[in-house]
């Protein structure tokens, strides 16, 4: 039987930024530098994430972060590739990262997904934090492979220093430009209304100490009761992305932020329709140390605690959406945990119009995140959709009373074939992108057009 005991489980920590500004080198970094400190056995790698635990951040951080000072096991970092949406980080009610790292590349400052990951940041009210990237390549940088930013700024020349200087403070102006009031970590007092810089280089890890610091320091300080848990309760978690995979049909990447899930349950999770009602054939691992991104062979395993990343193989995955809630049943009544998942379905139904456009995204996270956009900017939806652009949509676009709304606003999403054909067909202006503001603009500027 289960026995209900409360733990403080991992935060999960995710990484956003621009295209190219190096999330994933910063994570690689992480990693690497945990194996080379002889730390191998002590990072796990999930579905989706990666467990760093409070040893080895401690071992990497040196002075920075004794263990003894924390009682929080470790982070869980979520890695989100550029092409993809983060804002199918999201879990019930919020936010799912618990904090985020901003990668900026610190010669670069703000691009596109920057302005879009800081939208998202302030409107599910997520801390975070600023890691200024590849200061390694400031002209006549001298690099101190994974010394602390001080001790490195110390060998570094006086030019190379204000060059740094001078691109970290137009980071942090541009900061400060879209509401926020930013310092270098070193000088910020209160993380409550400050967000910290903290510049590093995923290429030499100069920094990496600092920012592992940093984040530790903030979970413990602020996140720490929203860390209690009941490891033994159900789980709960959201969906990641949906995947085709040999063997095992279509599964659910998912990150767990509650609970525990075991092979021998049954799951509620949301789906296009309705939500899916299935028993669970197997959770899955990447082997140890294998790249989670390209990794093809998986392990199976029992069960999964939350924070953590998990493939789950069931029947009837294949209408999972990726933003949607995941809910284990056990021993309550199906028909609760069916109205719970449908209440958080609900949560971000989207306010449709009697006329207006349609609009497509590929999870809920970033369905929830255009409509709020365009609520903003004053454009009425008729229909909100997760999924391609498919037939269907073209016909309901073509339904609008005013021309200007005969339209299909596409985010991260792709046209199906057959879809194409209606297009040129029909009398519907198609627009698509993704970053949200830029698509938005493009469908604003199509109105001021046909005004003229
Ligand atoms: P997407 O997943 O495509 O959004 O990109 P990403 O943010 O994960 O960037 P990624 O880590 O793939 O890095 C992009 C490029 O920048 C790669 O060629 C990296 O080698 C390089 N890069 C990343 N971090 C650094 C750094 O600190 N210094 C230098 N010199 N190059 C870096
Ligand atoms: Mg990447």
């Amino acid at each position: 039987d289960d026995t209900h005991s409360t733990t403080l489980r991992t935060p999960i920590v995710a990484v956003l930024g621009h295209v190219d500004h190096g999330k994933t080198s910063l994570l690689d970094k992480i990693r690497g530098s945990a194996v080379s400190e002889g730390e191998a056995g002590a990072i796990t790698q999930h579905i989706g994430a990666t467990d760093i635990p409070l040893a080895t951040i401690s071992t990497m951080a040196g002075e920075l972060v004794q263990p003894e000072d924390f009682d929080l096991p470790g982070l869980l970092f979520i890695d989100t590739p550029g092409h993809h949406s983060f804002s199918t980080l999201r879990a019930r009610g919020g936010a799912l990262a618990d904090i985020a790292v901003l990668v900026v590349d610190v010669n670069d400052g703000f691009q596109p997904q920057t302005e879009e990951a800081i939208d998202i940041l302030r409107r599910t009210g997520t801390p975070f934090v600023v890691a200024a990237n590849k200061i390694d390549t400031t002209a006549g940088w001298n690099p101190q492979e994974g010394l602390p930013i001080q001790e490195t700024y110390e060998e570094q020349s006086e030019r190379a220093r204000s060059m740094l200087d001078e691109n970290l403070y137009a980071l942090i102006g541009e900061l400060s430009d879209a509401g926020f009031s930013a310092d270098l970590y070193w000088r910020v007092q209160d993380f409550q209304k400050n967000i910290g810089v903290v510049p590093v280089s995923a290429m030499t890890g100069e920094g990496v100490p600092d920012l592992l610091t940093v984040l530790m320091g903030l979970s413990q300080r602020f996140m720490k009761e929203e860390m209690a848990i009941d490891v033994a309760g159900p789980g709960v978690g959201t969906v990641l992305e949906v995947k085709e995979e040999r063997g095992f049909g279509a599964t659910v990447d998912a990150v767990m932020y509650d609970g525990v899930i075991r092979t021998d349950d049954q799951v509620v999770i949301g789906g296009q329709d309705e939500p899916i009602v299935t028993d669970i054939r197997a959770l899955l691992q990447p082997q140890p140390l294998a790249e989670i991104r390209t990794e093809k062979q998986f392990e199976k395993v029992d069960s999964v605690a939350a924070a953590a990343g998990v493939k789950i193989a069931a029947p009837d995955l294949a209408d999972a959406m990726a933003g949607a809630p995941v809910r284990v049943v056990r021993d309550r009544d199906i028909d609760d945990v069916i109205t719970e998942v449908t209440a958080e379905l609900e949560e971000i139904d989207v306010d449709t119009a009697e006329d207006g456009v349609v609009i497509k995204a590929d999870t809920l996270g970033s369905l929830e995140a255009m409509a709020s956009a365009l609520k903003e900017a004053e454009i009425p939806i008729m229909r909100a959709e997760v999924g391609d652009i498919a037939p269907r949509d073209v016909a309901i676009a073509e339904t609008a009373n005013q021309d200007e709304h005969k339209a299909i606003l596409g985010f991260n999403v792709d046209i199906l074939a057959n879809a194409s054909d209606e297009l040129e067909a029909a009398d519907v202006k198609l627009f698509t992108d993704d970053v949200i503001y830029q698509l938005i603009e493009e469908y604003d500027t199509f109105v001021e057009e046909r005004k003229r």
